[in-house]
C-alpha cells in the first residue's frame, strides 16, 4: 500500500466516537450498558424545527447555495448573536458551516503557519489540539484545575502568551469540565490580549444557552475584541441537533472571506433545507432549549451528589454544559483503567480524563444526556466499582 502524508502522525481524535463503538460492541453481545459518554442531547429535535425542515425539501430547498450561508440566515444570526452577547454583528460577519467543528478548523486554517503558537484549554475540547498540531503549529496548553474550579488562570496566561502566539482558544461553559469563565475573568483575559495586538481569539461558544448558575460572558463584547474574535456557536447542543450538522462563526469580514473560500473548497455549502430548519429554531418559540437546561440542571444534581457520596471521589457541581467531572484520583488506580473496568465490568460507559488532554488525567467525564432513572441505575454500578477497588 502507498504510505500517508507525514501530517496523519500528527491528527488526533475524539476517544468518545471510540468508547461509543465498544459500548455499541459490548450491547450487541447482549450486555447492559449506560451511556454516559456521548456529548450529545438524548432529546429530540423540537417538532416545529423538524416540520420546517419538511416544509423547505417541499419549497425546493435541495439545491447549492452560497459557501457562507443563506443570506437570510445569515442576517438572522447577526441579529440573534448580537442581542445575546451585545456587540453589534451584519450578516457579513457570519459563516454557515455543517456542524460547528468546522469552524475550529476553517479559522486554524486560516490563520496558523507551522511554527506559531496556539494556546488552547487542557483538559480541553480534544479537536483543538489535533487540529493545531495537525497545522504544524505549536499546542500549548492552558490547566484548568479543580481548584480553581476549572477556571483559566490568569497568571499562566500572561506568562505563555507571546511574540509566536496566534491564536488563543477559550471555551466556556467547558468541554469536559462543566466550568464557566465569570465576566470578571473574561474582562481580565481580554486585558492580557489586548497587549498582544496579533492574536485571534478563538471563543467556542458552543455551550452558551446551557448555564445553570452565573451567565454567559463573550470575550466579542470587550473593548477591542470583535476585532479579533470568532465567536462558535451552533444548533447540536442548544437545539438537539447533533445529526443535522449545523453551526456557524461570527468573526470580522476579512476573515470570514477567506473562511468562506475554504467552505467553497471543501463542503461547497451547508444543506440548505438545514439551513432553514436552523431559521424556524432561531425564530420560532424557545421553550425547547429552556426546557432542555432544566432538565440537564436536574440531572446534574443527581449525579453530583450521587458521585460525592462515594469515597475516593470528588465532584464540584459544575455551572454549565452537561458534563460532570469528578476527580477520582482517591480510587488509587490509573484513570483509564477506571473507565475500561467501569465499562467491560460494570456496564457505564464514561470517558477517561486524558481523553481530553494530559491535564484531564485523574478525572472522569460522565454526561448527564441520560434520564435521572438511568443516571440512578448508572450510579449504582460505579458505587459497586468504588467498593471493590477499595477493598
Ligand atoms: C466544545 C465543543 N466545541 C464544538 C463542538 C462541535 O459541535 P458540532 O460540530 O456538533 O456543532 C463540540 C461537540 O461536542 C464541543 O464539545
Amino acid at each position: 500500500m502507498p504510505g500517508f502524508a507525514e501530517a496523519m502522525s500528527r491528527l488526533g481524535t475524539e476517544t468518545a466516537f471510540e468508547v461509543l463503538a465498544r459500548a455499541k460492541q459490548l450491547e450487541a453481545a447482549g450486555r447492559d450498558v449506560i451511556h454516559l459518554e456521548i456529548g450529545e442531547p438524548d432529546f429530540d429535535t423540537p417538532k416545529n424545527i423538524v416540520e420546517a425542515a419538511k416544509r423547505a425539501l417541499d419549497e425546493g430547498y435541495t439545491h447549492y447555495g452560497p459557501s457562507a450561508g443563506l443570506p437570510e440566515f445569515r442576517a438572522l444570526i447577526a441579529e440573534t448573536v448580537s442581542r445575546f452577547r451585545g456587540v453589534s454583528y451584519g450578516p457579513e460577519h457570519v459563516v454557515v458551516t455543517p456542524g460547528g467543528k468546522p469552524i475550529l478548523f476553517y479559522v486554524m486554517m486560516a490563520v496558523l503557519d507551522p511554527g506559531d503558537e496556539a494556546l488552547y484549554p487542557n483538559p480541553g475540547f480534544p479537536i483543538y489540539e489535533s487540529m493545531i498540531q495537525y497545522l504544524g503549529a505549536k499546542a500549548v496548553p492552558l490547566a484548568l484545575r479543580q481548584e480553581n474550579a476549572f477556571r483559566l488562570d490568569l497568571d499562566e496566561l500572561r506568562d505563555k502568551v507571546g511574540p509566536k502566539t496566534r491564536l488563543v482558544i477559550l471555551n466556556s461553559p467547558q468541554n469536559p469540565t462543566g466550568g464557566i469563565l465569570p465576566r470578571e475573568d473574561v474582562r481580565a483575559i481580554a486585558g492580557i490580549l489586548r497587549e498582544h495586538p496579533d492574536v485571534w481569539v478563538l471563543s467556542d461558544e458552543i455551550y452558551s444557552r446551557l448555564v445553570f448558575e452565573g451567565e454567559h460572558a463573550s470575550i466579542a463584547a470587550e473593548e477591542g475584541m470583535r476585532e479579533r474574535t470568532v465567536i462558535l456557536d451552533g444548533f447540536s447542543k442548544t437545539y438537539a441537533m447533533t445529526g443535522w450538522r449545523l453551526g456557524y462563526g461570527v468573526m470580522p469580514v476579512e476573515l470570514a472571506e477567506w473562511v468562506a473560500r475554504i467552505e467553497t473548497n471543501c463542503n461547497s455549502c451547508t444543506a440548505t433545507f438545514v439551513q432553514r430548519a436552523g431559521m424556524e429554531a432561531l425564530s420560532g418559540p424557545q421553550d425547547a432549549p429552556g426546557a432542555f437546561c432544566e432538565e440537564f440542571r436536574e440531572r446534574r444534581d443527581v449525579i453530583v451528589e450521587g458521585l460525592n457520596a462515594l469515597e475516593g471521589i470528588d465532584c464540584l457541581l459544575p455551572p454549565g454544559a452537561f458534563y460532570v467531572f469528578p476527580d477520582v484520583r482517591g480510587l488509587g488506580r490509573p484513570t483509564r483503567e477506571i473507565a475500561r473496568m467501569l465499562l467491560e465490568e460494570h456496564g457505564v460507559a464514561a470517558l477517561s480524563g486524558t481523553a481530553f488532554g494530559v491535564l484531564g488525567d485523574g478525572h472522569l467525564r460522565f454526561s448527564c444526556a441520560n434520564s435521572v432513572a438511568n443516571i440512578d441505575r448508572a450510579l449504582g454500578r460505579i458505587r459497586d466499582l468504588v467498593q471493590r477497588l477499595r477493598g
